[in-house]
């Protein structure tokens, strides 16, 4: 049986951890060293489920369900102590640590994972808050009988789990989504219901045309159409919810800009392509940062 390692105690960590216990599936956690308070969650459906940190097996997988900046310091931890036979998952909302990881980790399989899944962390206590799909992709492929049995485990884990050839493809799509509905959600201070006031629809367009000069660089391709629709899709299904850079930048955390906008910005430069409405978000999301 696959020794699976959850890196942390945040809110999908520990929605994962709960998940292990309901498909039966052997995990560990893996917590900050001084942390030692035991950590609950109430999942959907009213059933509860309590944790505490695991005793340091060596992991056969190392998933880092963390915020996209926090990947790069818990690579640099990690490296040292992980056998190359241990696969890596890395788990977070947009794009940039991929090379990173290959680095680091230049013998391991390498997994990058989306989820569509939800959960809000308060102290010690996560509430499951949504159900929702999950995308997979390798970045280093291992042989095929630990890569079958590592897709089988995930597919139960984040059921229902779709695995891509080409992981960059479900990332840019939510990219698209994230790039429009987390800065403005934030920088306004409005639910994401509130993008579908006449008065961010001229914005909004610009930001995805923007987005798809950067991905035509890119040669990915997506329609104009698909994205207006996705991201009006994603505005109308969570009207009430609050996007997690709101959250962050309300609860005066650092937010995952860099890795969202920030990162199409990076990709941007490097195609010599100016995006003035992204840049606006970026600048204004970082001086929100700073207050
Ligand atoms: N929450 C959701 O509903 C949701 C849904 C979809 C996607 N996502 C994405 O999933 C990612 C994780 O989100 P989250 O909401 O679970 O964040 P979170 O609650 O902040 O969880 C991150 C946890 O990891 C811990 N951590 C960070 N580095 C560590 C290390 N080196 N060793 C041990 N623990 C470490 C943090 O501890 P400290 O607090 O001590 O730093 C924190 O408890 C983000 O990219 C987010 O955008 C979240």
């Amino acid at each position: 049986m696959l020794n699976l390692t959850i890196v942390g105690r945040g809110a999908i960590g520990t929605l994962l951890a709960a998940r292990c216990i309901e498909q039966n599936i052997a995990f560990q956690m893996w917590w900050r060293d001084a942390v030692t308070t035991p950590l609950s969650i109430t999942m959907k459906d009213g059933k509860q489920h309590q944790f505490q940190q695991g005793k340091g097996q060596a992991p056969d997988i190392l998933i880092l369900p963390l915020k996209a900046w926090q990947i790069a310091p818990a690579l640099d931890e990690f490296a040292e102590h992980i056998p190359t036979s241990c696969c890596i998952a890395l788990l977070h909302n947009g794009i940039g640590t991929e090379t990173l990881a290959l680095n680091a980790f230049p013998d391991n399989p390498l997994v990058r994972l989306t989820t569509n899944r939800a959960a809000k962390k308060q102290q010690d206590t996560v509430l499951e808050t949504g159900y929702g799909n999950s995308q997979a992709g390798w970045l280093r492929t291992p042989g095929d009988q630990v890569k079958q049995e590592t897709e089988a485990l995930f597919n139960r884990l984040l059921s229902p789990c779709e695995w891509h050839r080409d992981i960059r493809i479900p990332l840019w799509n939510k990219l698209a989504i994230n790039c429009v509905i987390n800065p403005l959600t934030a920088i306004h201070n409005i639910a994401n219901g509130g993008l579908q006031s006449p008065h961010y629809q001229q914005l909004i367009a610009q930001l995805l045309d923007e987005f798809l000069l950067v991905a035509q660089a890119e040669k990915l391709t997506f329609e104009k159409s698909d994205l207006e629709h996705n991201v009006s899709q994603v505005i109308a299904m969570t009207a009430e919810n609050y996007s997690s850079m709101h959250q962050d930048i309300h609860f005066k955390r650092p937010t995952e800009i860099d890795y969202i906008n920030g990162y199409l910005l990076q990709v941007a430069a490097s195609h010599g392509i100016t995006l003035t409405a992204h840049q606006a978000l970026y600048a204004q999301i970082r001086q929100l940062e700073s207050v």
